[in-house]
């Protein structure tokens, strides 16, 4: 399909690196593609940033008929940009879009629309060390109609934004707080889509949690209250003495690509890795008897980040401050995504 292209005439001032949050700061254009049931994709266009315009009654403002992703690019040695697993992500928005009762995306859409709005909007790739550009595709369900229904008509749209790291390498790490109240997804859920209401619904639960003097909420399964699923916005793993856990895909936790990044480069070290559930209070007894050598987090945003306490049942359950393998994680992942280190897998995507 052919991307038709309309240039912004006047350019925004772009922000210096010091004064931008995550998603404080857009790029000059979109990439925009409309949906209709009777026609699929049609219309794929880069157009200069602007308002998106819905009917009041459009499906995703009532009923959250909304999806995204989040993924980013690196500036690569030889001055090009690479975008890091972007066909991970164009799989990962349609195993949401099935979850949401939205239409699949083609894939080479995802990735032609994307490469065609970073090659407009390349310069605003931060230099500052740890910045990057973020890509934030979004399908919404636009058909105008109250009915609780599969759209008819939807959007699709990718913004970027330069962004800060969400975790600052060195920075202390997490303090969780695991309580029975907060969990992510029910026995049935969707909590395995990126869709808009499993972050809204997060708000209170981490607002909570920070009142209470913690960075965020270490979420328990929503049947039995037993098993660690996610913390915040992240995947979590646990290093025992002799394996590294992290839960499993089980229709409850977002197959995150950090995740999957994570398992490769922990295989790869011949580490003993499993996929399993992890119960809370083996967990925090497993910290307590000094089993437990490291918890870190992954996720786009924040890469890898190591947790320093978690808390559950008003006990601090405190981990070792040492955090040697995040820190080599970490120190892996970001190497390959800069182009300094090999990308055996091949999944840096040459803009
Ligand atoms: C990401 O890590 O890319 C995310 O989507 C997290 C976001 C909800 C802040």
């Amino acid at each position: 399909m052919t991307i038709s292209v309309t240039r912004a005439t006047a350019l925004k001032a772009k922000p210096d690196g010091s004064d931008i949050g995550f998603g404080t700061h857009t790029t000059d254009h979109l990439f925009l593609a409309d949906y209709r049931a009777d026609t699929g994709w049609i219309n794929p266009r880069v157009e200069p940033y602007q308002g998106v315009r819905l009917d009041p009654t459009a499906l995703a403002l009532h009923y959250g008929c909304s999806i995204f992703e989040g993924l980013k690019m690196f500036r690569q040695p030889d001055g090009r940009l690479a975008i890091f697993r972007p066909l991970t992500n164009a799989e990962r928005l349609n195993h949401s879009a099935r979850l949401m009762a939205l239409p699949d995306l083609p894939t080479d859409l995802f990735l032609d629309g994307l490469l065609a709005l970073v090659r407009m909007d390349e310069a605003w790739t931060p230099t500052h060390a740890g910045y990057t550009l973020y890509a934030r595709p979004v399908m919404l369900g636009i058909e105008p109609t109250l009915g609780v229904q599969r759209p008819k008509q939807c959007l699709f749209y990718i913004l970027l934004t330069p962004t800060p790291p969400y975790y600052r390498k060195g920075q202390r790490g997490f303090r969780l707080l695991a309580d029975r109240r907060f969990a992510r997804g029910g026995p049935y859920s969707v909590a395995a889509a990126k869709t808009a209401g499993n972050y809204g619904k997060m708000v209170l639960p981490i607002e909570e949690a920070r009142r209470l003097g913690f960075d965020t909420v270490l979420w328990l399964d929503g049947r039995q209250q037993r098993f660690i699923e996610e913390a915040g916005i992240t995947n979590i793993f646990v290093v025992y003495r002799d394996c590294i856990v992290t839960p499993p895909l089980n229709g409850r936790i977002l197959p995150g690509v950090t995740r999957d990044s994570t398992l490769t480069l922990l295989r790869e070290r011949g580490l003993p890795v499993q996929e399993a559930e992890t119960p809370i209070d083996a967990l925090c007894a497993a910290i307590k008897a000094g089993d437990v050598r490291e918890v870190f987090l992954t996720g786009t945003a924040t890469v890898v980040a190591p947790v320093s306490s978690i808390s559950f049942e008003g006990r601090d359950h405190v981990l070792p401050s040492q955090t040697p393998l995040a820190a080599a994680i970490y120190d892996t992942l970001t190497g390959i995504q800069a182009g300094v280190l090999p990308d055996k897998y091949g999944w840096l995507h040459h803009v």
